[in-house]
Parts: C-alpha cells; sequence; structure tokens
C-alpha cells in the first residue's frame, strides 16, 4: 500500500518517463504531458468526456452496463485520476489516458480507466505509445502490473491490447459470471521481484477495481 500512497502523492510524473513523452510517427508530430485531475483544464477534461463518448457510448449500450453519462463522469473525476494528454504540434487533441495508482485484490497496480484516440490519430502507434508511457510508470512506482477492464465485444480494442502484450488476467472473471468484460494485463518487472510479497497479499482482503472502460 506505501507504494500506492507514494504514487499518489507524485506531483511530476514526467520525469519517469520523459523520453517517451514526444512521439513522431506516420505524418504525427506528438508532444504528451500528465496531470493530475486537480490541475487538469476543465476543457481538456470536458474534450475526455466527450471523446469518450464518442468512442464508447454504442460500446456501453450493447452490454449489460448500460451508457451511465453520470456515473463515467464521476469515475473520470475521482480525486485520484491521472491524465495523460496527447497533443499534436498543431495543438489539436488526440489521445488521453486516464489511470491511477491503486491496489487491487492486494497488489499495488497502475490501473489503465482508458486509452482513447481521436480517429484521425489511429493506427500510427499512437496508443501504443499511451500503454508503454503507463506501464513505464508503474515500473518506475513499484507498481506490478499495468490493469485494465476491457469489453469483450470491442474488437479492435482486443486486438490492440493483444498486440502490446497484454494478457488475461488472473483476477478476470469466468465468463459465465461476466462474458461483456475481461480484466487483462502486464506485469512490470517488478512482479519477477516481489513474487514472495505476491503470495502474501493473496491472502488479503479481495478489493477489486473493475472500472468500466
Ligand atoms: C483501440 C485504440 C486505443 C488503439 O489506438 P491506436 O493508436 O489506433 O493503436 P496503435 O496504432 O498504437 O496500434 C498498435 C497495434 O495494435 C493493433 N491494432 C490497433 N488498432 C487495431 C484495430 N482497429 N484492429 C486490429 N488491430 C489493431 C495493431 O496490431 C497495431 O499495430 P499496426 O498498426 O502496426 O498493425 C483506438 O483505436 C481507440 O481509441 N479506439 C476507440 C476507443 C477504444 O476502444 N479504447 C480502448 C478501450 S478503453
Amino acid at each position: 500500500m506505501s507504494y500506492v500512497t507514494l504514487a499518489n502523492k507524485l506531483t511530476d510524473l514526467a520525469p519517469l518517463c520523459k523520453d517517451l513523452l514526444v512521439y513522431q510517427n506516420k505524418n504525427i508530430e506528438v508532444n504528451m504531458y500528465i496531470q493530475k485531475i486537480t490541475d487538469l483544464d476543465k476543457n481538456i477534461l470536458q474534450w475526455a468526456i466527450d471523446l469518450t463518448e464518442r468512442n464508447m457510448k454504442k460500446l456501453y449500450e450493447t452490454c449489460a452496463w448500460g451508457w451511465n453519462k453520470e456515473r463515467k463522469v464521476e469515475e473520470m473525476t475521482d480525486d485520484n485520476a491521472f491524465y495523460l494528454i496527447a497533443k499534436s504540434k498543431s495543438g489539436s487533441l488526440l489521445a488521453f489516458s486516464h489511470f491511477r495508482f491503486d491496489m487491487d485484490f492486494g497488489e499495488p497496480v497502475l490501473y489503465c480507466y482508458e486509452v482513447q484516440v481521436e480517429e484521425e490519430g489511429r493506427r500510427r502507434g499512437l496508443g501504443q505509445r499511451v500503454l508503454n508511457i503507463l506501464e513505464t510508470l508503474a515500473h518506475g512506482t513499484s507498481m506490478r502490473y499495468v490493469r485494465l477492464t476491457a469489453l469483450t465485444h470491442n474488437p479492435s480494442a482486443a486486438a490492440f491490447f493483444r498486440a502490446c502484450g497484454y494478457t488475461l488476467d488472473e483476477t478476470s472473471p469466468a465468463k459465465e459470471e461476466a462474458a461483456h468484460y475481461e480484466i487483462l494485463s502486464k506485469a512490470t518487472s517488478e512482479a519477477d521481484d516481489q513474487t514472495q510479497h505476491c503470495d502474501l497479499s493473496k491472502s488479503m482482503e479481495a478489493v477489486h477495481v473493475t472500472p468500466q472502460i
């Protein structure tokens, strides 16, 4: 828990991943920055909410969760939310991730609540770069995994997360229990170093985040 507490107190995450915050590929030049929700510009937050609605509303409506904007906004404005924002050199907002440092099933994890890319920014490696940054931050703050929740009827996201090395997490519910979502994860190298702690943590009370990504 102390790793999570420490990570949540960090006011500047950029030094942990500064080499990755500039991205150039296939005619896009992108600058990225990270801010806690409390420092995030209101207009940027509104864009992130709008993009999430544009990208995800239909997918939510066609599964057991349904689309509940109020609940999504509440989730996106949690006090512990961090935002990674990607902006093109010309100033247009292209992608973001909402993530948090949290305890999940007794393990310190970086939980990726959203990764959303504007249509014009897709298939240029930007989503992958965003995940690379989250993985670097997870490693730098001693989190064991980057973990996330994915809708099972979102084939492009499934292909994307698999291509980026994410696999079914052991905490993912059985299909009979919940068929519409699954938990995916990628271990940081810390996972290998802390196997013993991991076993101890199994006996801790399971508190599962399960955000509706
Ligand atoms: C899913 C998403 C985040 C991917 O972002 P992206 O920047 O387009 O992804 P990348 O360019 O980094 O893709 C990396 C690799 O993932 C795979 N991939 C990405 N999108 C894919 C798609 N639509 N179909 C199949 N494979 C895909 C490919 O292997 C790709 O490599 P390639 O382009 O060299 O073949 C983006 O499409 C998006 O925002 N979608 C809508 C919202 C969403 O579903 N978010 C995820 C759940 S919250």
